[in-house]
């Protein structure tokens, strides 16, 4: 039923016009709801007393009346008229920076939030890992979550993920914060290969690549020094004369049988004068 103001003749009429002025859609409770008292006018019935000529007769003296005599006297009966009556009435609508929708007032964001929601007017609430007024702008490397306000804490070169901020290690790191390095015996992304150095050789907690003990040699430290040649990276060159051979480590060296060792630490081989048992 629809009611149009000036169609508010009746008291019934006037009950249902009040009705569906008060009776709005919107809840006076939502804090983005403005409300303001307006007034209007509205035609009503109104009774009132009209009064009206009424006559009479009397018995009197009149002889060419026959003793009646007409009298005339003001009289008020009930009339009906229309009168003009000033109503109040409470207006609702949706506060400035908010629009109505499925009857809730929610707010507006001038700037489409791209990805987020617009939580006041003109204001955009950021997914995690998008920053920007409209959270159009993805997070960078350095920072994570909604409106790519956290830092990344990841070490050693991490890239942060950028709605988590967890880390994603770069190759020879790990840790919740890349942190430490892949331990002994593994390297590579994740730490997930394993290093193939022997003799004790070290790995590069990156490449895998083998760091030879002295005496050692070859991409996996699998050899020993060449012959002439011993100690780190088998660079020294060995003392050893008349046939001695040199230890690949120490390069001491191993005479021949009828030679002898000759000095302290690095020897070589010679033959007499000194004859010792
Ligand atoms: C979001 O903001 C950027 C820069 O502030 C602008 O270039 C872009 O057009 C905006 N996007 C939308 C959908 O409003």
């Amino acid at each position: 039923m629809v009611i149009s103001s000036n169609s508010c003749l009746s008291f019934i009429g006037l009950l249902l016009c009040l009705w569906s002025r008060t009776a709005s859609s919107l809840n006076l409770e939502d804090p983005n709801v403005c409300s303001h008292w307006e007034s209007y006018s509205v035609t009503v019935q109104e009774s009132y007393p009209h009064p009206f000529d009424q006559i009479y007769y009397t018995s009197c003296t009149d002889i060419l009346n026959w003793f009646k005599c007409t009298r005339h006297r003001i009289s008020y009966r009930t009339a009906y008229r229309h009168g003009e009556k000033t109503m109040y009435r409470r207006k609702s609508q949706c506060c400035p920076g908010f629009y109505e929708s499925r009857e809730m007032c929610v707010p507006h964001c001038a700037d489409k939030c791209v990805h987020g929601r617009c939580i006041a007017p003109n204001t955009c609430q950021c997914e995690p890992g998008w920053g920007g007024t409209n959270c159009s702008s993805a997070c960078d490397g350095d920072h994570w979550g909604p409106h790519c306000s956290s830092r990344c804490q990841c070490k050693n070169g991490a890239l942060c993920n950028p709605i988590t901020g967890a880390c994603h290690c770069a190759a020879g790191f790990r840790g919740w914060r890349c942190e430490d390095r892949c331990e002994q015996g593994t390297y590579g992304n994740d730490c997930r290969q394993r290093c193939q150095c022997q003799n004790g050789a070290t790995c590069d907690h990156v490449t895998g690549e083998c760091r030879c003990p002295p005496g050692y040699t070859g991409a996996f430290c699998e050899d020993l020094c060449p012959p002439g040649k011993h100690g780190p990276q088998c660079e020294r060159r060995c003392p050893c004369q008349n046939g001695g051979t040199c230890h690949h480590v120490t390069g001491e060296c191993s005479c021949p049988p009828g030679w002898l060792a000759e000095g302290d630490y690095i020897l070589k081989c010679t033959k007499g004068p000194h004859w010792k048992t």
